[in-house]
């Protein structure tokens, strides 16, 4: 990789490298550490293979999945295998970026759904690679057509919380009327979880600090528990779902304010706590769900249903120009933002502070 990539100057703000013919720019990741160690190159421009299609990339996002490649900050027992699956001493593809909007540029052979200039968007998962100004991926993966009154900037902010959200409360099957705890409820994935729990019908409680409080309640939850002030696990209520995706307290804990016969659904597990729920799935009547959300085009095309019918919106924090996109991992990495923070490809600061909404959902009403 490291032949064919050309030093990128920035300055400014703006890339200023001219685009040599074949080559495309992108925030590239050679080995795993701090956001000082991203840096920007010119590489080659992915053609699409068969099946495959190319997508001129808008927008993408920063999401806990890229900063955990980028940093190899894995659970417990997965260290050696996560290095073997990604890349031992940096990621093998080393263009992060997980989620992407866009425009398709072109198609391969037998690529079908798709054509040129139409504007889609999507989840690229492991392959990762939209950190970068265009990127290929199967078109029967993870892709939909992007809804038209949704910019790119939230396009790219959809499937990484709202898809993860959408896949583990179907396998818990959540029914209108059931209660359900969001533990972790102001993070990316908690506030999907949230919203959507709320339009299926169900009663939320999300656990977040105080000063998000009124945020995750805008959002639909009907109670609020200040994690600063309480321990969720000592609640005497009990829920049909706990659904724990900040993890911090041990799947025994989390049990105990499980109904008999809920679910509880754990986003990040340790090696010994993953093999246990899949050796024991279910204790005293109570359902463990773990492993990795399903990445679906499936999922993408209801999201965007839900967006168009004005029940579901994906939310910001803050929009940076591609030119800053170490600065954005900077920023993603401090705690207390929990929305999505946004890439946006074509350099416009002046858009960029214009189109963030400063914490707020696009759409600042509860959904419904
Ligand atoms: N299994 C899967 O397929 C899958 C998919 C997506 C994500 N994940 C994992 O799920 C986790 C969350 O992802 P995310 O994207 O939502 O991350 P995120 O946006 O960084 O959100 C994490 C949330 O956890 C909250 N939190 C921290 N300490 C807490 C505590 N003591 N009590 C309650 N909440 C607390 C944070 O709140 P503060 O801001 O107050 O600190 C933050 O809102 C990550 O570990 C990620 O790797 C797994």
């Amino acid at each position: 990789m490291r032949d064919d990539t050309i030093t990128t100057i920035i300055s400014e703000n703006k890339i200023l490298t001219a685009m040599v013919d074949g080559h495309m720019t992108a925030l590239v990741c050679e080995r795993y550490g701090g956001p000082d160690v991203l840096k920007f190159a010119q590489l080659a421009r992915p053609a699409p293979k068969r099946g495959e299609v190319l997508v001129r990339v808008m927008a993408s996002t920063i999401t806990s999945g890229d900063r955990r490649v980028r940093s190899m900050d894995v659970p417990y027992g997965f260290r050696t295998l996560g290095r073997l699956a990604l890349g031992w001493r940096g990621p093998r593809n080393p263009v992060l970026g997980a989620t992407f909007a866009g425009v398709v540029e072109a198609v391969g052979q037998r690529a079908s759904g798709f054509a040129p200039g139409d504007a889609v968007f999507g989840i690229s998962g492991f392959r990762m690679g939209g950190h970068a100004e265009y990127l290929c991926l199967p078109a029967k993966g993870a892709i939909a057509h992007k809804p038209a009154d949704l910019s790119f900037e939230e396009a790219a902010a959809l499937p990484f919380g709202g898809g993860t959200a959408l896949s583990f409360l179907s396998r818990a099957k959540l029914q209108a009327g059931e209660t359900i705890l969001v533990n972790g409820a102001s993070g990316n994935v908690g506030m999907a979880v949230v919203q959507l729990a709320s339009d299926m019908g169900a009663v939320v409680t999300g656990v977040c600090r105080s000063s998000r409080s009124a945020q995750v309640r805008a959002l639909g939850a009907e109670r609020v528990i200040d994690y600063q002030q309480e321990d969720f696990t000592a609640t005497r209520q009990r829920f049909d779902v706990v659904f724990d995706v900040a993890c911090n307290r041990s799947v025994a804990r989390c049990l105990q304010v499980v109904k008999p016969g809920g679910r509880l659904i754990r986003l990040l597990s340790d090696l010994p706590e993953m093999l246990g729920a899949i050796a024991r799935p279910s204790r005293e009547g109570r359902r463990i769900i773990v492993g990795t959300a399903e990445e679906s085009a499936d999922n993408l095309k209801h999201l965007a249903s839900l967006v168009v019918q004005r029940r579901y919106r994906p939310v910001i924090s803050r929009v940076f120009p591609f030119a800053q996109a170490i600065e954005a991992h900077r920023y993603a990495e401090c705690a207390g933002h929990g929305e999505s923070v946004v890439i946006k490809m074509k350099d416009d600061s002046q858009t960029a502070d214009a189109v963030a909404t400063g914490g707020q959902p696009a759409n600042a009403d509860k959904p419904g």
